[in-house]
This record gives structure tokens, sequence and C-alpha cells, in this order.
């Protein structure tokens, strides 16, 4: 794919990877546990969207995770990834349907391989939005994914979620990583 989808080009595509690991407080069972998971993500580039001088080009993407022989997922997400080549701008927007929208940003080479974009709450720019119950229990205050690029058709993700929670008196850290391996 051309240059116009910067450090993103690679994404564009169908993803499948079967060893992410996710930490986060399960309220079934009380207590803070490691979920592996299967993903599933595809990636369709766009471009270019302008806005006055500004021309980004993109990738709309959707995901799913699956716990093991489970049908429905347990977490999907539906968004953007955005490319600013005059600035090196790149950015993610998606939501989560708890609730929840993130808008997380950072800087990049064209040919980058690593990347990290982050959003914290309040933020002018790079924020996220919540429904009323999770700003009271559950609030997500920060959100830091990396990228890491590996080759054309693999690439890898660590991200942390930042919440505040009723469960603990400190901020809790609810992780994700995965490795995803290309299929189309
Ligand atoms: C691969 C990505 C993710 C997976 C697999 C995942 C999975 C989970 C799981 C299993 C829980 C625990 C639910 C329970 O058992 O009670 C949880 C909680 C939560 N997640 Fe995620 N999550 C992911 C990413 C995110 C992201 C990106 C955000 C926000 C930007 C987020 C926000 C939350 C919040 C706010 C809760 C707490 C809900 C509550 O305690 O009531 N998650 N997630």
């Amino acid at each position: 794919m051309a240059n116009e989808w910067g450090p993103l080009a690679t994404l564009a595509g169908e993803w499948q990877g079967e060893g992410g690991l996710d930490t986060a407080y399960s309220h079934s069972q009380e207590k803070v546990l490691d979920t592996p998971y299967l993903e599933k993500a595809t990636f369709k580039p766009f471009g270019p969207v302008d806005n006055g001088s500004q021309s980004l080009y993109g990738l709309d993407y959707h995901s799913a995770m699956w716990r093991g022989n489970e049908d429905i997922p347990f977490h999907t997400e539906v968004g953007y990834w955005l490319w600013d080549a005059a600035t090196g701008e790149v950015m993610r927007c998606f939501v989560v349907p708890r609730g929840i929208t993130t808008f997380a940003g950072g800087t990049a080479a064209a040919d980058a391989t690593e990347f990290t974009l982050s959003a914290s709450a309040g933020h002018d720019t790079y924020s996220i939005g919540e429904n009323k119950y999770l700003a009271q229990h559950a609030s997500t205050r920060a959100y830091e994914v990396t990228i890491t690029i590996d080759g054309p058709d693999t690439w890898s993700y660590h991200e942390t979620t930042t919440l505040r929670m009723d469960q603990f008196p400190e901020l809790f850290p609810h992780t994700d990583h995965n490795t995803l391996h290309r299929v189309a």
C-alpha cells in the first residue's frame, strides 16, 4: 500500500491472534483475573479526508475478542486509525461498547515500526468519554497503547487502561496485549 498511510500502511488487512492476554478485575470472581483470548480484526483503508488544509488517511477497523469456546465475544471495538503526514500525528479513535469513547494520539515517523498513542480524561485533544455509571464506579482515567510492527504480516500491541475503581484505593492498570498475524 502507498505511503499515504505512513506507519499505518502495514495494518491494512485482516488479522488474527490467539495469544492475547487480558488483565482485569472480574466482578463475577471478585478478583483480578488474567484471561487468554483469541482476537480477530479487520482494517480497511480510506482517504483522503480533508479538514481545511489538513489531509488525513486512515483505516476503519473493528475487532473482537473471545475467551475459550464462547460464541459471543467478551470485548469488541469499532473505530478509526488516522495519519496526518504533514505533522506526523497518528490517532486512534474507537468505541468500547461498555459506553466509552477514546481518542488517543501521538507522533511517529512515516516509516516507524513502533509508536505509542495515549489519551487521558480531561485532556484538551486526546481524551476519553464515558457513561455516568462508569464515571462513578469504574472510570477510565488514561489509556496508552504501543504498536510494534514486526514485519509485513505480523504486528503486536501492548495497552494499559488506567481505571479508578470502587474496588481499589489506587488506580488499577487494566492491561491487554496480543500479536496479530495476517489472514488476508
Ligand atoms: C483487548 C482489549 C480489552 C479486553 C479483552 C477487555 C476485557 C475486559 C474484561 C474481561 C473486564 C472485566 C469485566 C468483569 O468481569 O467484570 C473489563 C473491564 C473493563 N474494561 Fe476492558 N478490555 C479491553 C480493553 C478496554 C479498553 C480499551 C477500555 C477503555 C478505553 C476498557 C475499559 C474497561 C472498563 C471501564 C472496565 C470496568 C468495568 C467495571 O468494572 O464495571 N477495556 N475489560
